[in-house]
């Protein structure tokens, strides 16, 4: 039987890709390379020694996406990465924000439908907590007041998966809660690559210490937390594809339902720790100013990830010393 993988070069995608192809799953891979390379496929052979189907089409395209089903009868289970990230940039460009994911997503769901097949990982976010109602943030807060397009498709798919699951609870849904994804593949094979200039810390961090960027700006050093800069649960990339398996382990194990989960460590990091761990990490150094606060920002955000390790038996194991080596190793391997 075989995953179906949407958006499986991109950052997070490869990173599953690799962990199903560990653990010896088929795997199928739809990617239109819009925020991607196609380098990263060879790199996930190249990691694994293992190989996998690929097509080169776009999720909104239902023609191609329902020849793929056609050509590819075992297909059991989707893990849906295909989607536009920019929060920056969807406040720019509503209209291709909500038409890539939420369209996109529908058609998928769809075409699923159509070929009986009723197994969902979908890649949501800690942005739909908007104003955290407290913390740590446990899947029963409240959700909404996004501040951004991207935010609000993550929300609105979120309804819509609730929508189809109870007018037909056949279907196996598991909604995965990302909380800040860093790091990078320990080979620096695969690994984030923003286009442009970076909008998340982490990779703006690696291109100062890289000379690429001449300083990171903190924005604000006035909130209520420890050193007066955000707060995150920064978490690497490779913890969290291992959660992707396991809500595969899951869907596939129960009877039926719609699983939530956040994905985090459960521990908050500063702006200023995660630069201090980065230059401790690497001997580089990270020359920054205080700048303004950044609209839309929140002081505090982190995860109760405990649903997640007694439901799905997952922890994400790997140190703020990994984040910074493995992120810091790839942007290397760029150069
Ligand atoms: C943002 C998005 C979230 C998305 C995530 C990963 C919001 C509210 N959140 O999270 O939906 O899933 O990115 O793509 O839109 N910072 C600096 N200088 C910088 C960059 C960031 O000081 O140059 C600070 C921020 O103010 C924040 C922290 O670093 O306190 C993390 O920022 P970032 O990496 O952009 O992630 P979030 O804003 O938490």
């Amino acid at each position: 039987m075989s995953i179906l993988v949407t958006g499986g070069a991109g950052y997070i995608g490869s990173h599953t890709v690799v962990e199903l192809l560990n653990i010896g799953q088929d795997v199928i891979i739809i990617d239109n390379f819009s925020n991607s390379k196609p380098e990263a496929l060879e790199s996930i052979r190249k990691i694994t020694g293992k190989d996998f189907k690929f097509y080169e089409i776009n999720y909104l395209d239902r023609n191609s996406l329902e020849k793929v089903f056609e050509e590819n009868k075992d297909i059991e289970s989707v893990i849906n990465f295909a989607g536009f990230k920019a929060v920056g940039e969807s406040v720019e460009k509503p209209i291709e924000y909500y038409t890539n994911n939420i369209s996109g997503s529908l058609v998928l769901l769809d075409t699923m439908r159509k070929y009986g097949v009723k197994k969902f990982v979908f890649s949501s976010s800690a942005t739909v907590y908007g104003n955290p109602e407290r913390i740590p943030l446990t899947e029963d807060c409240k959700i909404g007041g996004t501040t951004n397009p991207y935010g609000t498709t993550k929300l609105y798919i979120e309804q819509i998966l609730k929508d189809i699951y109870k007018s037909d609870n056949s279907w196996d849904i598991a909604i995965l809660r990302y909380f800040n994804p860093v790091g990078a593949h320990e080979s620096g094979l695969i690994g984030e690559e923003p286009q442009g200039i970076p909008n998340n810390l982490m990779p703006y961090i690696v291109r100062v210490a890289a000379g690429i960027l001449k300083e990171l700006s903190v924005y604000g050093n006035d909130y209520n937390t420890p050193d007066g800069t955000g707060v995150r649960d920064y978490i690497h990339v490779v913890d969290l594809a291992k959660g992707h398996i396991k809500a595969i382990e899951k869907l596939n194990k129960e009877k039926h339902g719609l699983f939530i989960y956040n994905l985090g460590t459960g521990v908050g990091y500063s702006v200023l720790d995660m630069v201090k761990a980065f230059e401790k990490t690497t001997g580089k150094k990270v020359p920054y100013k205080i700048a303004p606060r950044r609209e839309g920002d929140i002081a505090t955000c982190y995860s109760d990830p405990t649903k997640a390790k007694n439901e799905l038996n997952w922890v994400a194991t790997k140190t703020l010393e990994d984040m910074c080596r493995d992120s810091w190793k790839f942007i290397q391997n760029k150069m």
